[in-house]
Formats: structure tokens, sequence, C-alpha cells
């Protein structure tokens, strides 16, 4: 088993759900001791308040620029300035919704934005120790009601979002056979927890049922998705990053198969069983079944022994203990829900932004 050390990690897209959650989770899970820089172009999902506070507490280890993946020069010169030994690549569009109402934004930062940074650590692989690649499930396609997805699983994207990120993931492979650079890519299921934009559907469940709004089920609900808490994954992309093999790839699941259906109902259960105003109500019928997503996939399900029997790593946090954290988080949250729902996040973002720049 590999045993590397960084000094110094470019993670890419920090601002996002996933990649904040993992900033915290290197940084104030006590994981690691070097640097973090983290270059986010704060689209509307990248928001400074999901690491507020970690450029005070870590100064001098934590530096924030805002820029675009998609910049190569700017990615060159961050690499220049700040020693990069290491990539942590989360930066993408990550809506499948967004990626049918507009797929150009989706192939500019995944395909493109990839591109820039493999050139950028290509141009200077001398002192690049690893490039990981944070990718999806959703790249092996559409699964019926039996099997599961392993490495060897061929690709068969159906989305746009998925589409652009099979793309990127071949570059990565690409960049390691034909030029040598260490890769290692993760290919992960559906994750929930702190910090999730509030269109995915966890979350956007969770706030309107607290506000008694209508919970938009498309289709009917039958839709199978494999979730994993996102503190499990962090966990497993550290593990990938310090001891996994290069140019391989890792399989990350929740072993968490769940309905659209019964995860909403799940939802519906735990917020009624809450003493006070938020508990009041049959939040079961705040159910609506809508028009259904276009190509929407029916089953995803991740074959993750090979991690397991690799690295030692397994989801911990069950789906039970996951959704009532994550519900509990988006109510003692509801300033960052506010901010990042209204108009007055950007001003946010103008009053703090000069003290997180690092
Ligand atoms: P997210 O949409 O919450 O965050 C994406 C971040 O990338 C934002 O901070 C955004 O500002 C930034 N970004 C977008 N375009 C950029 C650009 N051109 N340059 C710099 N920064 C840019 O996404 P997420 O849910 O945290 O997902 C992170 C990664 O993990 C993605 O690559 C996604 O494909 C992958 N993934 C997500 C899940 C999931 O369930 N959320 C599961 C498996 C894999
Ligand atoms: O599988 C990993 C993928 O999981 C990641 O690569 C993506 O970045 C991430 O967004 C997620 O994609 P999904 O499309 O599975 O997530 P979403 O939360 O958009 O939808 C989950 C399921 O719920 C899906 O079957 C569609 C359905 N859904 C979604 C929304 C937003 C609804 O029924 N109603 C909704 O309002």
């Amino acid at each position: 088993m590999e045993n590397r050390y960084f000094e110094s990690i470019l993670v890419t897209g920090g601002c996002g759900f996933i990649g904040a959650n993992f900033i915290r989770h290197l940084l104030e899970g006590g994981h690691y001791d070097g640097r973090v820089v983290n270059i986010d172009k704060l689209t509307y999902a990248g928001n400074l308040e999901n690491l507020a506070g970690i450029a005070d507490r870590f100064e001098g280890r934590y530096h924030f620029v805002h820029g675009d993946i998609c910049d190569g020069d700017l990615v060159g010169s961050i690499m220049e300035k700040h020693a990069i030994d290491a990539f942590c690549h989360f930066a993408a569009e990550s809506h499948v919704d967004r990626s049918i109402a507009g797929p150009g934004a989706f192939v500019e930062t995944n395909v493109n934005g990839t591109f820039a940074l493999l050139e950028a650590a290509r141009e200077r692989s001398d002192k690049i120790k690893l490039f990981h690649h944070v990718s999806t499930d959703e790249v092996y396609g559409s699964l019926g009601n039996e099997g599961y997805f392993t490495e060897e699983t061929a690709y068969d994207p159906s989305s746009p979002y998925s589409a652009s990120k099979a793309a990127s993931d071949h570059l990565m492979r690409a960049y390691h056979r034909t030029y040598g650079l260490p890769v290692t890519i993760s290919n992960c299921s559906n994750n929930y927890g702190p910090y999730q934009f509030p269109e995915k559907l966890i979350p956007l469940m969770i706030l309107n049922a607290l506000d008694s709004k209508p919970l938009p089920v498309y289709g009917q609900g039958k839709n199978v998705r494999d979730w994993l808490y996102v503190e499990d994954h962090c966990h497993a992309i550290w593990q990938i990053m310090t001891h996994g093999r290069t140019g391989q790839t890792y399989n990350v699941g929740g072993r968490c198969e769940k309905t659209n259906l019964n995860v909403v109902e799940s939802i519906c259960d735990i917020l009624e069983k809450i003493p006070g105003d938020s508990g009041r109500g049959e939040k079961r019928s705040l159910i609506q079944f809508v028009k259904d997503r276009p190509g929407h996939d029916h089953r995803y399900a991740i074959n993750c022994d090979f991690i397991e029997r690799e690295l030692g790593w397994s989801p911990t946090v069950s789906f039970d203990q996951g959704l009532a954290k994550t519900i509990f988080w988006y109510m003692e949250n509801q300033d960052w829900v506010r901010n990042v729902k209204s108009g007055d996040y950007r001003n946010w973002i103008s009053q703090h932004y000069g003290k997180d720049r690092k």
C-alpha cells in the first residue's frame, strides 16, 4: 500500500458541498498538517460561507483563490506560488437538471476545465505526487433492478452532466497512460449532508417540508439512488489520496439503496416526530408526483468491495443517522439557508470577500 505525504494540495471547487466538507475534514478533522489552496469560481453553488472561520483558524495553512479552473495560466501561477504537489479536483457543474436545461457550462467546466488543470499539471509533472479526480457513478449509466456498478463496468452516460464527467474521467486516464501523470479517480454515489445546495433532492425536500411547500417527486418516485453521508465520502477520498494505487479507479458507495419516494417519506416521518412548529402537519400529504426528468436513470448501486479490500474503507454512517443529522443541520442553519437562497448572499460575499481572500 502507498503511503503519500503532501505539502501543498490544490483543492478545486472547495466552496461547494463536498469540497467544503473535504477541506473541513482535512483541517478541522486533523487528518492533514500541510497547506490547502482552494480555487473556486464561486458559481451559484459555491459559497464562501461554507468555509466560514477556516481562513482565520488555519492562517498560513489555508489560502483561497477566486478563479476559474479553465484559466490554465492562473492554475500554473498558483502551482508555482504555493509549491503545489497534489490536486484534489472537485470543481464542476454538478446538477443533472441544470445540464438538461443548459449543457454548455458543463462541457466548459467539467471537460475543458479538467483539461486545463491536467495541462498545468503536465507542464510541472516533476512536482506532482498525485492528481485525484472526484467523479460520479453516473458515468456508468442506468442499472435495471439487479446488479451493481464495479470498476470494470463500461461507461454509458445518459445526461449532459454525466457525459461531461465521463469525458473528464477519460482525460484523466489518458494523461496517466500517455504522460505518466500520477492520477487516481473515485466514482461515487449520491452524497448528502451539511452545506449541500438546496436544489438537490434531500436538502430541497427538507426545506420544502419545513415550510409546508409541495414536495415534487419526479415520475412515480421509483428511481433508486445509493446514498452516502458526505463525511464518509471525504474519508474515502483521503484514503485514496494517501494510500491508493496510481492509475486506479475506486468506486465509492453507501451500500444504501432507496427509492426517491422512500427518501422523501423518511424525511417527512422524521420531521413529524420533532416537537414544535417544524413537526406540525401531515408532511407526507405535501408529496406531489410531477413530470419525470428526461433520460432519468432508473437505478444506481455501487459495489464498493474493491476499496474495502484494498484500502480498508467502508461506509460508517447509517442512512437513519445521516438523515437525522442532516435535517438538524438545516434546521439549525437557517441563516445559511436564507443566504444561499436569496440575492443577499451576493452582498454577504462582498462584505466578507476581502477577509477570506488570503
Ligand atoms: P457543487 O455544485 O456543490 O460544487 C461545485 C463547486 O465547484 C462550487 O463551489 C463551484 O463554485 C465550483 N466551480 C464550478 N465551476 C467552476 C470553475 N469553472 N472553476 C472553479 N470552480 C468552479 O458540487 P458537489 O456536489 O460538491 O460535487 C463536487 C464534485 O463531486 C463534482 O465534481 C461532482 O461531479 C462530484 N460528485 C458529486 C456527488 C454528489 O452527490 N453531490 C456524487 C459523486 C460525485
Ligand atoms: O450519483 C451521483 C450524482 O448524484 C452526482 O454525480 C450529482 O452531482 C448529484 O447531483 C447527484 O445526481 P442525482 O441526479 O442523482 O441527484 P438529484 O438530487 O438531482 O436527484 C436525486 C433523485 O431524486 C433523482 O432520481 C431525481 C429525483 N428528484 C430530484 C429532484 C431535485 C426528484 O424526484 N425531485 C426533485 O425535485
